[in-house]
């Protein structure tokens, strides 16, 4: 099946050994971030707003049928402060939530912040 923008967006989302099925579409949310936060009750998640400075929205991209958007500058010099090396492993809030994350499945980092 083809994903449009007009079909729902299915992702499911790891968090402290449960598993959460969220179903969006596109631009409902701003990003990946806002999504899990009002889905999922994540401690301490997203506390700079989405600023892409706080780095409590770590998560990592454990499958994907689509190339995720690339960092950009300001998202790849947050996670380098956390000593994360790993490009799989972003800032939520730096993700778009379109039909590229169809099917994804996604972890929420336990080493979330500073
Ligand atoms: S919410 Fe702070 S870096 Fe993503």
């Amino acid at each position: 099946m083809t994903v449009t923008e007009k079909s729902p967006i299915i992702i499911k989302v790891l968090y402290d050994e449960e598993e959460h099925l969220l179903t969006t579409y596109t631009a409902e949310y701003r990003n990946l971030m806002m999504l899990i936060f009002d889905k999922i009750y994540v401690q301490n998640f997203g506390e700079c707003g989405g600023m892409g400075r706080c780095a409590t929205c770590l998560i990592e991209i454990l499958k994907s049928e689509h190339t995720i958007p690339a960092f950009d500058r300001n998202e790849w010099s947050t996670i380098k402060k956390t000593g994360i090396t790993d490009n799989n492993i972003r800032l939520a809030c730096q993700i778009p939530v379109n039909e590229l994350l169809h099917n994804a499945t996604i972890q929420i980092r336990n080493d979330r912040g500073f």
